[in-house]
């Protein structure tokens, strides 16, 4: 089977979805791999690299996907650069990518009309079976890690306790707000920094994790849990929600930085940082909203954007993955040869719907959106 990979051309993307390693890996398995010139080097994989692994490279992406029985890709489908990526496909072609399906609705649609077959690893269950294949939290963690370093080259202090000749200075205080796979990177890489670390979630099972990361947990009594299933946190109560509120105001007003991963069913951010908890925060204080993506956990956040109010300043920085690409797109590649290698046998892809990965993964079909969360938010656009 031919796999095309197609250079992201999304704006600010600079990830690539397969590199040389896994080329290789899935060449000695049996597959054919056509890259698009240049694909790879933004994340510094040159086109050398690929050819070295056994790729062929081609210019023109219409020649790329010609004949594949499968295209890898990052992101979403989109016309950012001017070309219409959907108009590339080929009825019937099959596509791996990690495509926030109930973000985006509209392109789910497109690609069933195209008789795109698209799977998405971000609605692989999680099971442990398909943890190898996870981009969400191969991706996270890096969110969580990047999201630190730039909190720390934002704030005006030390993130360490230091003792000086001048005298001591006390370690920053930082308080994460989410603890799933961002939330606790951050913790272990602010605490490596020294930071005086505090933590909460929504699911108070996480509390052991926190502890084992080296943060104080920080919780409240919900009455249950908010866990969804598959570790995907749902909604609050309104009640609950008056309860974080207070809490999180109360944490707020005391830290140096906030560090905030909060997100609902692993899709849309909550807004639980309010513009009046930003109010009583203290000057020289920091936001580092890591939910941006999903439309941020503040409410004065502008993904995208740093703004300061009040002497806080607030940053919401969207796509974090694409600053780290190499790791980013090494990564993310395993996640793919994974997911592919599962269904390879006898050197054909199998297409089994028995399979719980694939039936969970699997979006658009013969020109149907199959996902039914997609499709009841297709129905919703
Ligand atoms: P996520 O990205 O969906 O959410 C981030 C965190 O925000 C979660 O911990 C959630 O509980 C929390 N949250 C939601 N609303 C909140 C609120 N109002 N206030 C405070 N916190 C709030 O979650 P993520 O990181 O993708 O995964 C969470 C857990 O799922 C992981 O810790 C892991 O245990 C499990 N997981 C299992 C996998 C597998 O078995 N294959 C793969 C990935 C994750």
């Amino acid at each position: 089977m031919k796999l095309a990979v197609l250079r992201e051309t999304a704006a600010g993307e600079r990830r690539v979805a397969l590199v040389p390693e896994s080329v290789k890996k899935l060449s000695a398995a049996g597959f054919s791999i056509c890259v698009e010139a240049g694909a790879g080097e933004n994340a510094f994989y040159g086109d050398n690299l690929y050819k070295e692994a056994g790729a062929t490279i081609e210019s023109s992406a219409a020649k790329v996907v010609e004949g594949a029985g499968m295209v890898l890709k990052v992101g979403i489908p989109t016309s950012d650069s001017g070309r219409n990526e959907i108009e590339l496909f080929q009825p019937g072609q099959m596509l791996l990518s990690s495509l926030m399906p109930t973000r985006y609705p509209r392109v789910m649609q497109a690609l069933a009309d195209r008789g795109v077959t698209s799977f998405s690893t971000d609605a692989i269950p999680r099971t442990t079976r398909a943890q190898a294949m996870d981009t969400l939290s191969s991706m996270a963690n890096i969110v969580g890690y990047k999201g630190v370093l730039l909190a720390a080259a934002e704030l005006s202090k030390y993130f360490p306790m230091f003792m000086t000749a001048a005298g001591t200075v006390f370690a920053a205080k930082i308080f994460v707000i989410g603890a799933g796979v961002a939330g606790l990177q951050a913790i272990a890489t602010a605490k490596r920094l020294g930071g005086n670390m505090f933590a909460t979630d929504v699911r108070p099972e996480v509390k052991e994790q926190i502890e084992s990361v080296g943060a104080k947990y920080v919780g409240i009594d919900l009455g249950q849990t908010a866990q969804a299933g598959g570790g995907y946190a749902k909604e609050l109560s309104e009640e609950n929600k008056l309860k974080q509120r207070e809490m999180l105001a109360e944490q707020c007003s005391q830290v140096d930085v906030v560090i905030s991963t909060a997100l609902i069913g692993g899709v849309f951010a909550p807004k639980i940082i309010t513009a009046d908890m930003v109010r009583k925060m203290k000057p020289g204080s920091v936001i580092m909203d890591l939910a941006a993506d999903g439309g941020g956990n503040c409410e004065l956040s502008q993904p995208g954007r740093t703004v300061v109010e009040n002497g806080v300043t607030i940053c919401a920085p969207l796509n974090l993955p694409a600053t780290m690409p190499t790791h980013a797109s090494l990564l993310w590649s395993r996640n793919l040869l994974n997911f592919l290698m599962a269904f390879w046998k006898d050197k054909k892809f199998q297409f089994d719907l028995k399979d719980d990965i694939l039936a969970g993964a699997l979006i658009t079909h013969e020109k149907q959106i199959t996902h039914a969360k997609t499709k009841e938010a297709a129905a919703r656009a």
